[in-house]
């Protein structure tokens, strides 16, 4: 067996190493143009001639959850598209998630700009219950994040494209279930794949409904969010504020207005990092199960877009 790695914006070294680790009987070598024909692909943002000049490919594993740069390319036909299911994403989306919840819930902010003058000053407690927290995406990570909201008795909403029970949460789905789903969330997270259903997702008419004073917490593509809607809502004070780990350009260009935003934290698209370790373990073990035949997890259905 021949795998194949190409990782653009990463070193392909301790990938390959640690790949020969977790495959001792299999070939495996960095992308160039030329290679021989491998089995199996691992991939990061790859250029369209590495697909292009693998046709044989059985497997293509994206070390991120988040395939929508893929679906844009070219892929072999018979590939299976295959994403990181969790591997270690999904409590750190929990935690970032919280993290900005907590302190927007419990005004942090505004203590750590009383403690920079020195003034020893209460905020009046606020009520939990007002707090609603609406995730939009309840695949893998948004469970793990809807889990770790409930520890701290928030009422938690989620909405899916089909519907999707989770204990604990109440459950939307669909279009037709997204203005009740939003006028029920005070803390939006976006955790939603980008697809062509959910580009732009994040807009006047969408954030206008939420409840008044809401706060938005994009983790999941820069592309849901319409920017200059969300400045616009701020500054309307129809949107109280925003944690953004994704935008439209990455890396956020030095100009752009939400670096200085004052109700706005930007972060840079770190909220949940590929774990090399966890990662590898989990490519390999797909490949294992698809050599002998057996189904696995995390198969991206591209029709779908996820
Ligand atoms: N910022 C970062 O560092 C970072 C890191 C990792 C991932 N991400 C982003 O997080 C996203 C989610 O990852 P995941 O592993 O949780 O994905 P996932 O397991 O595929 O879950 C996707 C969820 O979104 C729902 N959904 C998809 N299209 C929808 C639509 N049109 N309307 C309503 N709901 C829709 C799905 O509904 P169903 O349940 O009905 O299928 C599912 O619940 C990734 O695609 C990626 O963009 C960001």
């Amino acid at each position: 067996m021949r795998i194949t790695v190409c990782l653009i914006d990463n070193r392909p070294e301790p990938w390959i190493r640690e790949l020969r680790k977790a495959l001792p009987d299999a070939q495996i070598d960095a992308w160039a143009p030329g290679a021989p024909q491998a089995d199996h692909a691992v991939v990061w943002t790859p250029p369209q001639q590495m697909l292009d000049e693998q046709p044989r490919l059985q497997g293509i594993f994206n070390i991120g959850a988040g395939v929508d740069a893929l679906l844009k390319l070219r892929l072999p036909r018979e590939a299976k598209l295959v994403r990181i299911d969790d591997g270690g994403m999904a409590v750190q989306m929990a935690e970032f998630v919280c993290h900005a919840l907590i302190r927007h819930f419990r005004e942090l902010d505004c203590y750590a700009e009383a403690a920079r003058e020195g003034e020893w000053t209460y905020r009046r407690p606020r009520e939990r219950a007002d707090f609603a927290v609406g995730i939009m995406g309840m695949g893998v990570l948004g469970q793990r994040v809807a889990k770790a909201v409930q520890q701290f008795e928030f009422p938690v909403n989620g909405w899916s494209r089909t519907s999707r029970p989770v204990a604990g949460v109440r459950g939307f789905s669909g279009n037709e279930q997204l203005g009740e789903f939003l006028a029920a969330s005070r803390v939006l997270v976006c955790l939603l794949p980008l697809t062509p259903d959910t580009r732009g997702i994040l807009n006047k008419n969408t954030l206008a409904q939420l409840q008044s004073g809401a706060y938005l917490i994009n983790v999941a593509r820069g592309g849901h969010l319409v920017e200059e809607d969300l400045i616009a809502l701020l500054d309307a004070g129809q949107l109280s504020g925003a944690t953004l780990d994704v935008f439209q350009t990455e890396p956020l260009p030095p100009e752009h207005p939400f670096w200085r935003h004052p109700r706005i934290t930007v972060t840079p698209h770190g909220s949940a990092r590929t774990l090399r370790d966890e990662t590898v373990a989990q490519i390999a073990h797909k490949i294992r199960a698809m050599q002998r035949g057996e189904p696995i997890a995390g198969v991206v259905d591209a029709a779908r877009g996820y």
